[in-house]
């Protein structure tokens, strides 16, 4: 007999009501760890359930979500099809162990090995695992096999790709790192080539990309440190790399700057390594958003939109040299959870409605729409210093509105708190907004909504936007 005091559910009596709201803090605070969170507004806001693009709190009120989930919930919440597949699977084979198979794990690899090569023109193979930072550290695994152990790697400043010990390691915020210190891998950073704050004082229109030559300056002479042009080889086995970035504040780069970047890598035989997890999955208007930008990855980790957010399943594909089964041996990695029916089935189900749709044309004209509008309010309000999107990935950076530069943080965090309040009227109904902060100086409102989201549903989005900047930043 065990002594949990959980609350019974109506089919074991005797019931009790759901917990009530004062009593789920009090018990949160006593036993929930916040290592594995972050209250941004408080007390935290408890949702309790979600549909479509609105996620509905304690009293019912509605909620439209404008961050799904920080991009893994793309297709809606509880998007009927994927929920589907999901109950069809707990019916036949929900579980089995990962050392045997099933047609869904190999069916999923397939689908999307085959389609890479399409893209990129490579063979490759998929290998899965549960979670994003897993997946980057069996990414890492497979950088240090093919270059002998080597454990430094290039990564950009604003750069995340996760928060376990190897990912936190490439990783910009050293924030992550301070209290937990180093397991081996290492990243020298790089800009990133954020125009609207060009870390070289350039101006996109006329900077030749300046910022690529100054990487490439690194390969010079040995005494830049990194290359040893003796022997035509690089300390630094591979550069991780968002082609867009995500947690810095959803910036994208200039026409070319990949290209030029690819091309100084090849010349150096550094892997590229594209993490997905985030603009993965039509996000940035492209199964893989590196498809943007005419590059050809050797790497790419994707997870979180994968299963929709469903169930917790990444992976990563990777040219046939680094990972077929001689080079990369059987049980290089391996999770209990990897490659789980539940997840196989639902991503399975995803990429099928993926090829049934056209979502990069999809992408592409709400994404177009909701930059138009956004462009609007920044005509409107000074305290917006850019907007801009690509996809159905969209920023809003806030700034002073004295200069419309001047990172505001503080403004920024007032606009979030105001949104959870779920009081904005619009046509005589009142609702919330979920945001998310970005950036490098957190000051960037980074916009991943449903790529389900309707034409009304992006007018509502933009006059509930609106109604807030109008609040707490008037003029
Ligand atoms: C680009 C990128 N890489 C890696 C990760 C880590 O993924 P996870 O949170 O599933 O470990 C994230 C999560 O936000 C991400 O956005």
């Amino acid at each position: 007999m065990s002594n949990l005091g959980l609350v019974r559910h109506a089919f074991s009596p005797p019931a009790r009501p759901p917990l009530a709201e004062t009593e789920m803090r009090v018990l949160e605070a006593q036993y929930c760890s916040y290592g594995d969170t972050v209250h941004y507004s408080e007390p935290a806001k408890i949702f309790a359930r979600c549909e479509g693009s609105f996620i509905y709190d304690l009293e019912n009120r509605p909620f439209l979500d404008l961050q799904m989930w920080y991009s893994a919930v793309n297709f809606g919440y509880a998007n009927p099809r994927l929920n589907e597949a999901l109950k069809r699977q707990i019916d036949t084979l929900p579980q089995v162990a990962s050392q045997y198979l099933h047609r869904e794990k190999i069916e999923l690899a397939a689908a999307i090995g085959r389609d890479a090569e399409q893209k990129f023109g490579y063979k490759g193979r998929v290998h899965f695992n549960v979670g994003g930072s897993q997946a980057i550290e069996d990414s890492l695994k497979l950088v240090r096999n093919a270059s002998r152990g080597k454990s430094l790697v290039f990564a950009f400043e604003g750069g995340y790709h996760g928060r376990t010990l190897a990912a936190s390691a490439i990783t910009s915020s050293y924030r992550y790192r301070r209290r937990y210190g180093h397991f081996g891998d290492r990243a020298q950073f790089i800009p990133f080539p954020y125009c609207f704050r060009c870390p070289y004082g350039k101006k996109r229109e006329d900077c030749g990309l300046y910022c690529v030559d100054q990487f490439a300056r690194l390969f010079d002479t040995e005494y830049c440190g990194v290359f040893d042009p003796q022997v035509g080889e690089a300390e630094y086995a591979a550069f991780y790399i968002e082609p867009i970035q995500g947690t810095g504040g959803y910036v994208i780069p200039p026409p070319g700057y990949f290209e030029k970047l690819a091309a100084v890598l090849e010349a150096r035989r550094i892997l590229l390594v594209d993490d997905e997890i985030q603009m993965g999955f039509y996000r940035a208007g492209k199964l893989w958003s590196i498809e943007q930008f005419n590059v050809r990855p050797d790497i790419i980790v994707f997870g979180k939109a994968l299963t929709n957010g469903l169930n917790p399943l990444s992976g990563v594909w990777a040219r046939e040299a680094l990972i077929n089964p001689e080079v990369f041996a059987p049980g290089s990695t391996h999770s209990t959870f990897n490659a789980n029916p539940l997840g196989t089935a639902v991503a399975l189900e995803t990429l099928r409605m993926l090829e049934e749709q056209d979502y990069e044309q999809m992408t592409a004209q709400k994404g177009a729409y909701f930059l138009s509008g956004l462009r609007e309010l920044k005509r409107r309000y000074r305290v917006i210093g850019d907007v801009d999107g690509i996809g159905m990935a969209l920023r809003i950076e806030i700034c002073e509105p004295s200069d419309s530069f001047t990172p505001a943080k503080a403004i920024v965090d007032r606009i979030v708190e105001e949104a959870l309040k779920g009081d904005l009227e619009v046509a005589g109904k009142t609702y919330g907004l979920v945001l998310d902060i970005g950036g490098y100086y957190k000051n960037v409102i980074t916009l991943a909504p449903a790529l389900t989201i309707s034409f009304d549903e992006i007018d509502l989005a933009l006059q509930l936007l609106d109604r807030l900047l109008h609040r707490v930043a008037p003029d």
